[in-house]
């Protein structure tokens, strides 16, 4: 499902941010035949060499990058809009202790699904008696619509859900309103636990008019229309769900990562190191929600990811997240090729015309092509031809390959330099990896899951950047769907029963 909508217009060649400088003549298709022939065609590839060379991460680089974004969380912390990094403060203050009881909701909206889940809490003993959740697609039209249709939508399928309730199952406590946790993950500006103002859409979500609005307000709305009795009593990133959600099972859980088609980071921060915090006596812990997606210094940026920002949703905004996050990374693919085969011999005389179509790779495409280990390429010729109508022979399919594992390279290894940054702000307060203290960030997100070797340089980064001793401390603990867990949980700690 295609979740930006993109000009498809021809690639075009400008200076690029980085050291991309090489300008060859651009052969382009002719948009109103199935495919173009090319009029003259080059054996070698220059565009490949020079995107390898500009998408290179070597270790002094990355280092770079996590002291840029530890500079910008500080600025952040410093000031409201003191860095690239909004540093949220979520006013997450205590993390779930285990003894939470009683029936709670989660609702979750943040990307092509959405969730509701019921838990009941049974205590320290009984932990979680009972769950049961749903997932349900939401049609696109709905991410570029109004409020009113996206949280009526919700509302309605939240109503249908609790319609549906065991009541053996689940028990809500007399004279209790059902409570919810919102899982909204987008960056919001956060004005109390349960409420705050949406500051901008990211991910393919564009719906009309809701900048500065109270999300909480409008599912409020929402769920009056449907009459459904319902209260919000937690609003949370899905990052503060993952951390919440994990820190329930595992006390050494400092950070919540997402790693799916976006990507934020969330951690435990000293109160005391906040100096925009206002309650300046304020001791003891808070979550803050980086939004490090929002990061855009110094990065391997090439001309494919500048000219991608363009005609996205979302110009100018998340470059982090555009470089690093399975929304993005197929794309940034699609484009080198199209580039590639407009100025080479790739795929032949012919430009494929599907390779012209903004979002038709996905990054689970370049996860399976990868996978390919027969002397043929055979799977990764029948992913192309399956998408693009193209097989292309041994080389073009090697060359392909090279593509995908620059941007996944680029991707694993800047996404693993963000957790250093985060890893070593911990560190400054806590000391906890000097002093041998096993540290885990809980990960989430079906790009972190599904694609091991995303994965592989995400965890090669982290090593070379932190070393081995510290290295040895952490532990990336993948910790799927439990936002909703952690959404509901944290409904509990601040119920107003
Ligand atoms: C949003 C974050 C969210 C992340 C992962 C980003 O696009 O800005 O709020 O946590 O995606 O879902």
């Amino acid at each position: 499902m295609s979740l930006i909508t993109f000009a498809a217009s021809p690639l075009v060649i400008t200076p690029t941010v980085r050291s991309f400088t090489f300008s060859p003549p651009l052969r382009r298709s002719n948009n109103t035949v199935m495919s173009a022939v090319r009029s003259e065609t080059t054996s070698t590839c220059p565009v490949l060499t020079m995107f390898k060379k500009d998408c290179a991460t070597p270790t002094p680089f990355l280092r770079d990058v996590a002291n840029a974004i530890a500079d910008d969380m500080q600025a952040g912390l410093a000031v409201h809009g003191g860095g690239d990094l909004e540093m949220i403060l979520t006013y997450v203050d205590a993390l779930p202790s285990g003894k939470e009881e009683g029936l709670f909701y989660a609702l979750d909206l943040g990307g092509t699904n959405f969730r509701v889940r019921s838990v009941q809490l049974g205590g320290e003993e009984e932990r979680v008696v009972a769950t049961k959740s749903e997932q349900l697609s939401i049609p696109q039209k709905l991410m570029i619509g109004t409020s009113e249709e996206l949280f009526g939508f919700i509302a309605s399928k939240l109503a249908d859900f609790v319609a549906k309730e065991e009541p053996g199952r689940f028990r809500l406590e007399q004279g209790r309103k059902r409570e919810i946790g919102f899982t909204f993950s987008f960056p919001v500006n956060q004005t109390s636990i349960d409420s705050g103002t949406l500051i901008k859409w990211t991910k393919g979500f564009n719906v009309s008019g809701m900048e500065g609005k109270n999300v909480v307000a409008c599912l409020n709305e929402a769920m009056e229309a449907h009459g459904l009795d319902m209260r919000v009593s937690a609003l949370v990133n899905d990052g503060v769900g993952t951390l919440a959600g994990a820190r329930y099972w595992d006390k050494d859980v400092m950070a919540g990562v997402i790693l799916g088609t976006g990507t934020n980071a969330c951690y435990v921060e000293q109160k005391h190191a906040i100096p925009k915090l206002q309650n300046k006596s304020s001791s003891g812990t808070t979550i803050i929600n980086t939004e490090w997606g929002g990061f855009s210094k110094c990065l391997p940026r090439t001309i494919f990811d500048q000219e991608m920002d363009k005609d996205s949703l979302n110009p100018g905004e998340h470059l982090y997240e555009k470089m690093i996050s399975g929304m993005y990374l197929g794309e940034i693919v699609r484009r080198v090729l199209l580039h590639m085969c407009q100025t080479s011999d790739l795929f032949g005389q012919a430009v494929p015309a599907k390779l012209e179509t903004p979002l038709a790779l996905k990054s689970q495409d370049l996860c399976k092509m990868q996978e390919d280990n027969t002397d043929d390429l055979s799977s990764v010729g029948s992913i192309l031809y399956n998408i693009f109508e193209v097989k292309g022979d041994l080389k073009d399919r090697r060359r392909v390959m090279e593509v995908c594992d620059t941007v996944v390279k680029r991707g694993g290894r800047l996404a693993g330099a963000g957790i250093v940054a985060i890893l070593e702000r911990i560190e400054r307060e806590t000391k906890r990896l000097a002093s041998g203290q096993r540290t885990v960030v809980a990960m989430d997100g079906a790009l972190y899951e599904k694609y091991p070797q995303y994965r592989q340089y995400m965890q090669d980064a982290l090593v070379e950047l932190l070393g081995d001793e510290l290295a040895s401390h952490v532990q990336i603990k993948h910790t799927k769907d439990v936002s909703g867990l952690g959404a509901a949980l944290l409904a509990a700690t601040n119920s107003i029963y």
